[in-house]
């Protein structure tokens, strides 16, 4: 088997150094569980960004893949599929959106979004052709596409990527001054938005702002775009977080642990008068809809309503978040902790370009913890759903130990 420094050397040596990985190499999963090839066992607190909210290789999800696969993986849409229309059918008795347009990453979601905004705004509320715009939030992440990056103020993420696409026009977050401002503006087509950023850092809006935010899009007649990929699938307490301020957007984007980390599946949901502006020939990809993606996205979710794992995830959120809460009056190390169900972020009390936060991953990841920095010194803390709260517990104490010894190195 290879050695965790000899596959490091082969992703530096043959891989574009698009990524900066903690030194870890994994080479297998089950549960909140991961290993490196020379047997040490970590607890995940990333999930894989929040794709793997059921557990590593789920044995259910896992069943569902093999069986399928044996069967029939791919048909493009050229021809129908047996499983596309019960997947379909299934996601709207799930969600209550008459229609799904399927597609595999997040950021293909995103995208089919966007276009389907602007068609909707062009045939249904007749903009100026070709003079659309759609609103987003500063501090946005929504993937790496050239028009996603267009409207991100991430310098990182743009810096000579240009020319870039336009009709974006960006407001601060949780702001509704701004959105209302920004709505009252000729050629609005739709806004778009996290219920909680999680790449920003975990920045969770003021309590009511999703719900006013909604009804200020319907005040203008403005389609309310919730970008539910990693705040989706339970991950926050909820099945979606909109669901928290009870809002129903006008199109959702799915994506990640809709899944269960098994295969890259997005999807958008929307009603009839919305998703019936794409026609045939206007927007695809070969492998949307694939009958393998349909069958392993409808076990991932029985998987989350059968495990409960929405419940959980609030339920062992506010054991976290209460427990980070007391690092934060020991330590002078921890400045705050924020999130919900269990996406979760403490924020380091360091300049923002200093090290100390992946400094401190390195520290929980020798005492067998995964975790990563995310904008600004935050550590991102997005475990399995399928958590105990025993395991929790464990972790929990991995990461105040780790924290308290970290202090008094640097002290
Ligand atoms: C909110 C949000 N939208 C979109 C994306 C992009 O998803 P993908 O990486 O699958 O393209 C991400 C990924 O982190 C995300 O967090």
């Amino acid at each position: 088997m290879i050695s965790t420094t000899q596959a490091i050397k082969l992703e530096d040596q043959y891989g574009a150094h698009n990524y900066h990985p903690l030194p870890v190499v994994l080479s297998k999963g089950e549960g909140v569980y991961v290993w490196d090839p020379e047997g040490n066992k970590y607890y995940d607190f990333l999930s894989a960004y929040s794709a793997v909210n059921q557990g590593h290789c789920h044995p259910r999800i896992v069943n569902t893949l093999k069986e399928q696969a044996e069967k029939l993986t791919l048909v493009s849409r050229a021809f129908h599929s047996d499983q596309l229309g019960k997947y379909e059918e299934f996601m709207h008795r799930t969600f209550g959106y008459d229609k799904l347009l399927p597609m595999n990453t997040g950021a293909e979601g995103v995208e089919t979004a966007i276009k389907l905004c602007r068609k909707w705004s062009y045939e249904k509320k007749n903009l100026t052709p070709e003079k659309a715009t759609i609103i987003v939030a500063k501090g946005n992440f929504h993937g790496r596409t050239t028009s996603i990056i267009s409207f991100s103020n991430d310098p990182v993420a743009r810096k000579n990527f240009g020319p870039y696409t336009p009709g974006f026009v960006s407001i601060p977050y949780n702001d509704l001054d701004a959105l209302e401002k920004a709505l009252k503006e000729k050629d609005v087509a739709g806004f778009m938005v996290e219920p909680i950023q999680g790449e920003a850092g975990v920045v969770v809006p003021d309590e009511g702002y999703l719900k006013k935010a909604s009804e200020l899009c319907e005040k203008y007649d403005t389609l309310f775009i919730a970008d539910e990929i990693q705040t989706g699938i339970a991950r926050t307490g909820k099945m979606l977080c909109v669901d928290h301020e009870e809002v129903r957007p006008d199109i959702v984007i799915l994506g990640k642990a809709l899944s269960g980390g098994a295969y890259p599946v997005s999807a958008v949901m929307a009603d009839d008068d919305i998703m019936e502006c794409i026609r045939p020939g206007e927007h695809g990809s070969t492998y949307g809809g694939n009958p393998l993606a349909c069958a392993v996205a409808m076990e991932a979710l029985n998987v989350v309503k059968d495990e409960g794992l929405a419940e959980n995830a609030d339920r062992l959120g506010k054991i976290f978040r209460e427990e980070m809460n007391n690092l934060v009056d020991e330590s002078e190390l921890v400045k705050l902790v924020r999130g919900k169900g269990l996406l979760n972020a403490i924020v380091i009390n360091d300049a923002e370009d200093s090290e100390t936060a992946w400094n401190i991953c390195l520290k929980l990841k020798e005492n067998g913890l995964l975790a990563k920095p995310t904008h600004g010194n935050i550590i991102r803390f997005a475990p399995p759903l399928v958590m105990s709260e025993e395991q929790l517990r464990d972790c929990i104490s991995i990461i105040k130990d780790t924290i308290k010894e970290f202090e008094k190195v640097e002290a």
